[in-house]
């Protein structure tokens, strides 16, 4: 198959070419798709040097499937103009995740509603890729009415010139600001831009998007997304409030059977998952796994996932590896 990497040189776009690599996606040719800044530029996959290229001559080339993660605005004016070479294209960004007639898809929660007439196809924000992940069973056991979540957002999750400014900070350099202001030994209490409605647009993704992929507009979530000068992944700290009774050894048992989730909760020997030991791992761990001793049917727990994996490449190659298996993309 013929992919193209939209975003090549970014952070995802680089674990999206690693993973493409590793998972043995069938590839013939790669073309890695950057800003005009890049074009030239070698970058290397499977041990060969690719030249990056630009938007323009990669439709040209008419791709297979085009993994874009070059940001909204680039998504929107492409995306299209790549799906009607005949491409597909799983994006990223948030350009698209909201149109009601592009699906929103974790292949382990709605993967089998794929189908050959989803030409873009969106892949979800990263902190709601984990938090689904694990609210998807107990919502279909239990009944979700309402999750209440904190995050705890790696400076990944913001690209490369976060990475940059936080390690000025370290060495004493005045530098670009990725932020508003520094990251390092701080907490930024803002992720994305702040909406009227007082939130941030990463709240409101967290919202939104969960509701979606859910399938189910009743279940009531709200957010407070926090940047943390962290590499490894992002965590959040969950509150939900279930319609119906639950037994904390079966819903532990639950998530343990939940494929791509992993239970890592024994605070005798102090396991609760981190993200420091969460990167460059595909799945989502969950502990702290405790009722709510202030509310009826109600839980809190923790969840951490590497957003650049599972949150982001691991999940869009995921889609890829479905739309294989459905025969839509062939190799
Ligand atoms: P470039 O490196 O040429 O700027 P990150 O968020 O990690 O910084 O990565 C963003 C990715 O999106 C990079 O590969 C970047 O390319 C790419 N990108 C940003 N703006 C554009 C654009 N207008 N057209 C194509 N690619 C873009």
């Amino acid at each position: 198959m013929k992919v193209a990497v939209v975003g090549a040189t970014g952070m995802v776009g680089q674990v999206m070419m690693d993973l493409l690599a590793q998972r043995e996606f069938p590839v013939r040719e790669l073309l890695a798709v950057a800003s005009e800044r890049s074009v030239g530029k070698e970058l290397v996959f499977k041990d060969q040097k690719v030249k990056v290229m630009g938007l323009q001559e990669a439709v040209d080339q008419k791709p297979d499937l085009a993994l874009f993660s070059a940001g909204g605005a680039t998504s929107r004016a492409w995306a299209p103009k790549f799906a009607e070479v005949g491409c597909v294209v799983i994006d990223n960004s948030s350009a698209w995740r909201m149109e009601p007639t592009v699906k929103l898809v974790v292949p382990e929660i709605n993967g089998d509603s794929l189908t050959a007439e989803d030409r873009i196809i969106a892949n979800p924000n990263c902190s709601t890729i984990q938090l689904v992940m694990v609210l998807n069973p107990l919502h279909k056991k239990y009944g979700i009415k309402r999750a209440v979540v904190s995050t705890y957002q790696s400076i990944t999750g913001t690209g490369m010139a976060a990475l940059q400014q936080m390690q000025n900070e370290r060495d004493g350099l005045e530098s670009k600001m990725a932020y508003p202001y520094k990251i390092d030994q701080n907490c930024l209490p803002h992720c994305d831009v702040f909406l009227e409605n007082g939130y941030t647009k990463e709240e409101m993704k967290l919202t939104q998007e969960t509701k979606k992929i859910l399938a189910d507009d009743t279940v009531l979530v709200t957010a407070t997304a926090v940047r943390v000068p962290v590499l490894g992944g992002h965590s959040e700290s969950v509150n939900l409030e279930f319609a119906q009774e639950f037994h904390t050894t079966d819903l532990r048992k639950l998530l343990a059977d939940t494929p791509g989730v992993v239970v890592q909760d024994n605070p005798d020997v102090n396991q609760y998952p981190m993200p420091l030991y969460a990167q460059g791992r595909d799945e989502v761990f969950v502990g702290r796994i405790r009722r709510d001793l202030s509310l009826v049917n109600s839980l809190n727990l923790w969840i951490v996932a590497d957003n650049l994996r599972k949150g982001a490449a691991t999940n869009a190659l995921q889609i890829a590896e479905k739309l294989l298996e459905k025969g839509v993309l062939k190799s």
